[in-house]
């Protein structure tokens, strides 16, 4: 299976998926592209693997990916960190093989705004006990798609962002790589 990975930060999610390939556990994956909205350090960690990166403009990010995308024959697109929202036309012809990763529970706490910090902030305001994170298709509601797998875990009394973040970080770890394992066991 071809995959595309589309990043915007720091790129832990990316390289999780890289050390899988690696060891052989995603033993049906291949990562054909790296495709990034910004300069920033998940580009380092694609370079350092030889990975064909680029890297587009966010005005013209749906339309210049479709370029790359088109020669390929990807399989999946996983959106690990992925900031920009693509165009409606974007998610109508690639959706059913498009997923994201969000850091919260969905339906909660998702949504056009909500993203990296402000959803555990927004987690620890409303008072929730606990938090996890999702992995679902991708459709042109933001964080609206069908929901693939999510992973939990108990938010303790005195947590901040940070602890939060660094949770979240654990299970996504577990079941972004699981979810693309699952979806190269079907192809
Ligand atoms: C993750 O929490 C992911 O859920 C969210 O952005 C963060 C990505 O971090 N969409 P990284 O770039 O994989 O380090």
């Amino acid at each position: 299976m071809k995959i595309a990975i589309f990043v915007s930060g720091n790129g832990t999610n990316l390289q999780n998926i890289i050390d899988e390939v690696e060891s052989g556990y995603l033993q049906n994956v291949e990562i054909s592209m790296v495709m990034t909205d910004r300069y920033c350090y998940a580009i380092e960690r694609s370079l350092d693997k030889d990975i064909r990166t680029y890297v587009l403009d966010r005005k013209t990010f749906s339309e210049d990916a479709e370029h790359n995308l088109i020669d390929e024959e990807i399989d999946l697109i996983v959106l690990a960190g992925f900031l920009t929202i693509l165009s409606p036309e974007f998610t109508a012809k690639w959706g059913n093989k498009m997923i994201n990763i969000h850091p919260s529970l969905l339906p909660k706490f998702g949504g056009k705004g909500m993203y990296g910090a402000k959803v555990h902030q927004a987690v620890l305001e409303a008072g929730e006990k606990i938090s996890g994170a999702t992995v679902h298709y991708v459709t042109a509601g933001v964080d609206e798609g069908e929901i693939i797998t999510q992973g939990s875990f108990e938010i303790e009394e005195g947590d901040q962002v940070a602890d939060l973040q660094r949770k979240v970080a654990e299970v996504e770890k577990i079941i972004l790589i699981e979810a693309i394992k699952k979806i190269s066991e079907t192809i």
